[in-house]
């Protein structure tokens, strides 16, 4: 069996865990796109692995890892992954594969990233500055892009550092009054990324393929969410990937004809980081409520999450455009001790009420939430293992979720340990 796990709200709504989860029963789990914009959070036991550009399958010593083209590998990032977890005595020789045709995230454009950020003051998108903008731009515009398969031939590598960057050195310093970008800098690094990271670039297509047709299950692990997508989201303010399901088949070379389950997560509640529209955002005591309980600090970049009701008309879109057959419901427990909870069902926009999610940033940020309502629990709930042993309350609430997203709930996380987890 083949799945797909991907988010459904602006990201962080705890796919990591349930990634790790489903990795007992996978044999390869697979990154298909993003970058290290992306902190997946894995909990083992005593251990708290904050993963950015490893697949959250890779605490499991037994797992096969796979990067594959449409990620933008940072291999600064990857090094010091890779030696991190070889620290905690977990060794990824032999079972990480990078694609040859994944892109590389240089030096240059995270301080592109930063420079434009900069310059657009408080139009800015609120990044993660981890270069990712600027590397997919790279890479779409064709002639200044790197691959990691570069990688294997030095020579080539220095002519091309040398015309990139006598290329950047001048849009930096047009455009940013920014210093020149140095290339035998560049190439130094370069030499010391294929150093370290040969070993483990190949052909990801035909490994993946090579291993379905053997009969090996796949888990795809989605980085960002849905509402992020470059085509699907909230534009301009989203990230450059296809970070929806619709990522899935472009970003590893499989189509999603082998896949046989689409898993969309999602929080009880809403977060998002960084600048754009958010519906049920609560800028007041319930917000921070939910920011205390959940702990809603960025994974990457330690920014407080924007927090909000949970937005029933964004969750139904994902699960409509991502093909979502089943979700993940994640962060029950952060909402006990609440009175009344909130969900939001339909938008008014202009006098008009809808259902339908709208991705046209315009409409979206004159969105009135319309909202149905459901009685609070103040029981702790971090340590109930099945559905039956929840507060009636909590279960009325999941119902209600249920009934508004129009697909089955079939995990539950009541903690971030993978013992609170419960399954339906
Ligand atoms: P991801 O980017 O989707 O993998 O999510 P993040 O790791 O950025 O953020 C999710 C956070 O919630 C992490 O700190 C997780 O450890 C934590 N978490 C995941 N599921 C649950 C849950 O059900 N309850 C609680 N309290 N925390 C959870
Ligand atoms: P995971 O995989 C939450 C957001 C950034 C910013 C926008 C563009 O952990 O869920 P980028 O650096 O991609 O150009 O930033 O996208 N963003 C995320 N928000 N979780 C993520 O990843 C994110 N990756 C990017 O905050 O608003
Ligand atoms: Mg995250």
């Amino acid at each position: 069996m083949n799945c797909c796990v991907v988010g459904l709200q602006w990201g962080d709504e705890g796919k990591g865990k349930v990634v790790d989860i489903l990795a007992e029963d996978s044999d390869i789990v697979v990154r298909y796109g993003g970058g290290a914009n992306a902190g997946h959070t894995v909990v083992v036991g005593d251990s708290r692995f904050a993963l950015h550009l490893l697949p959250s399958g890779s605490v499991r010593p037994d797992t096969v890892c796979v990067i594959t083209n449409a990620v933008v590998v940072d291999p600064e990032t990857l090094i010091a992954e890779i030696a991190g977890l070889a620290e905690k005595g977990i060794s990824l020789r032999g079972r990480l594969w990078v694609s040859e045709n994944a892109h590389i995230v240089m030096s240059y454009h995270k301080q592109e990233d930063r420079l434009r950020e900069e310059s657009l003051g408080k139009n800015k998108i609120g990044t993660t500055i981890r270069g990712i903008g600027p590397c997919y731009s790279d890479k779409l515009g064709r002639s200044y892009a790197l691959r990691m398969g570069d990688l294997r031939d030095l020579d080539s590598l220095r002519d091309k550092l040398k015309a990139i960057a006598e290329y950047k050195s001048k849009v930096f310093s047009a455009v940013y009054g920014a210093e020149p970008v140095d290339a035998d800098a560049l190439f130094e690094s370069c030499s010391s990324f294929a150093d370290k990271l040969l070993g483990f670039i190949t052909d990801t297509t035909e490994l993946l393929h090579r291993q379905i047709a053997a009969g090996k299950s796949v888990l795809f692990e989605g980085a960002q969410g849905t509402l992020l997508d470059i085509d699907h989201g909230t534009f301009p303010f989203v990230t450059s990937s296809n970070s929806s399901s619709l990522g899935m088949p472009a970003g590893s070379g499989v189509p999603a004809k082998l896949v046989d389950k689409f898993i969309g997560v999602a929080k009880v509640y809403t977060t998002r980081v960084g600048s754009g529209p958010l519906p049920t955002e609560q800028n007041n005591e319930t917000g921070q409520y939910i920011r205390d309980r959940g702990n809603e600090y960025g994974t990457t970049t330690g920014r407080p999450r924007r927090c909000g009701w949970f937005d029933a008309v964004a969750v139904a879109y994902s699960a409509a455009i991502g093909g979502i057959d089943s979700v993940a419901l994640m962060h029950l427990d952060t909402m006990s001790g609440m009175d009344e909870l909130k969900v939001c069902r339909a938008y008014e926009i202009d006098g008009t009420e809808t259902a339908f999610f709208t991705a046209n940033n315009a409409k979206l940020s004159r969105a009135r939430c319309v909202y149905e309502s459901a009685d609070g629990w103040d029981e702790d709930i971090s340590g109930v293992g099945s559905f039956d042993d929840l507060p009636q309350n909590a279960k009325n609430y999941v119902a209600l979720l249920e009934r508004l997203i129009g697909r089955p709930i079939t995990i539950i996380g009541v903690g971030p340990k993978r013992s609170q987890t419960i399954f339906r």
